[in-house]
């Protein structure tokens, strides 16, 4: 949820202009080469766009995809997850990781998430495993990843399949691993306004386990068999990157962990300058988010916001209904201890400020003023 004001942004939610403007010779060459060579889904601009986010990954594949809820539900079906299983799911999470899953025929298990992080609980994620849990899914919220060895553990001790939802997080890192390298894979999304944005809908499955890669590639390409094109032998569907997203996401790749530490620099400038009363999302030991997205809690939102708004400051909310209260998911998950008071606190706390990799330390300045007037 993104509040549009009417009146003209002073300061823009996200400027996406300022991050793909100063691209556009980059974006013009891959147009014209995909125009002339004429291969508009899959060709050479796939593979390569395909072998540098692997590596940028740190890991061993890459399948472009659709976009970033397709790269989950692709990754469940490859590994066999669909009816009669459950799939833990933090509550606050964007509603496609929970989508990913009903598409499957498996249910979402939601479970709470941790006061400071607002990421997934991992006490709460053990206590929610039973004979019918078949994985769990690291969201990676606000591009800060999930401490890896906790859930890492846990998944392992119940033989369960870690998947990293890491559509918020291109580029984050914990301890010297890099988001898509700590479960068995990892959803990404290209969508316009995540770090690495395609101009158009996008994603990825990232993975280390080259069986699973085979399998999720032909899935997403109508359970086409490698040595046949008419020989289909797997229940199959389409996903694939448009070839020239792929050619725009190579020409943005170079650039992501620029971007990253200039989201990074504004929120350290952030952190210096908000007003007592607004309290960001915290930073756990060892991790390096990527800031996706700049979120605070402050204790009377609604009057926040109208101040930010009438200040023509953008801000939005992700997400104010946590997945188990959403009406399109009653009946659709496996009730559980329903103790999610952490997120339903948070949802009625959190505020998202501001955040793009072109935002100014002067910017920073003028949305703490303006909190500092509404508090
Ligand atoms: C946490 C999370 N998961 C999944 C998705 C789904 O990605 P897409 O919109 O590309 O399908 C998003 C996108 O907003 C997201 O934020």
């Amino acid at each position: 949820m993104t509040v549009a004001s009417g009146v003209p942004c002073s300061v823009p939610f996200l400027d996406l202009g300022g991050v793909n403007n100063g691209l556009r010779e980059e974006f013009d060459v891959a147009w014209k080469t995909v125009l002339d060579h004429g291969h508009f889904v899959g060709g050479p601009e796939v593979e390569r766009f395909e072998s540098e986010f692997a590596s940028y990954c740190e890991a061993q594949a890459c399948i472009g995809v659709a976009n970033g809820t397709d790269a989950l539900e692709l990754i469940l079906s490859g590994l066999g997850i669909g009816r009669g299983d459950e799939v833990i799911v933090p509550t606050n999470t964007f509603i496609a990781t929970a989508e990913a899953v009903c598409a499957t025929g498996a249910r979402p298990r939601f479970v709470d998430v941790c006061p400071d992080t607002l990421l997934i609980d991992p006490a709460a994620a053990q206590a929610a495993i039973n004979s019918s849990t078949a994985a769990i899914i690291a969201v990676h919220l606000y591009g800060q990843m999930v401490d890896p060895e906790p859930i890492s553990a846990i998944a392992a001790a119940h033989g369960l399949a870690l998947i990293e939802d890491a559509a918020q997080a291109h580029g984050a890192r914990h301890r010297g691993t890099s988001a898509g390298s700590v479960g068995i894979a990892a959803g990404f999304s290209f969508y316009p306004g995540k770090n690495l944005g395609a101009l158009g809908d996008g994603g990825a499955v990232v993975t280390s386990d080259l069986a699973l890669a085979d399998r999720i590639r032909s899935i997403a390409n109508h359970g086409r068999s490698v040595s046949d094109r008419y020989l289909h032998d797997l229940a199959g569907r389409n996903s694939r990157l448009d070839t020239l997203q792929a050619a725009l996401l190579s020409a943005k790749l170079p650039r992501l962990d620029a971007g990253n530490a200039r989201r990074a620099a504004a929120m350290a400038a952030y952190r210096e300058m908000l007003p007592q009363g607004c309290t960001p999302v915290s930073v756990q030991p060892g991790a390096a988010p990527v800031y996706h997205l700049a979120v605070i809690q402050v204790d009377d939102r609604s009057e926040v916001g109208a101040t930010l708004t009438a200040a023509g400051i953008g801000w939005g909310v992700h997400y104010p209904i946590p997945c188990h209260q959403q009406p399109a998911l009653a009946g659709r998950y496996q009730p559980g201890s329903d103790d999610f008071a952490v997120a339903e606190r948070a949802a009625g706390r959190i505020l998202s400020l501001p955040m793009s990799p072109t935002l100014t330390v002067e910017q920073v300045a003028r949305v703490c003023d303006v909190l500092g007037g509404a508090l």
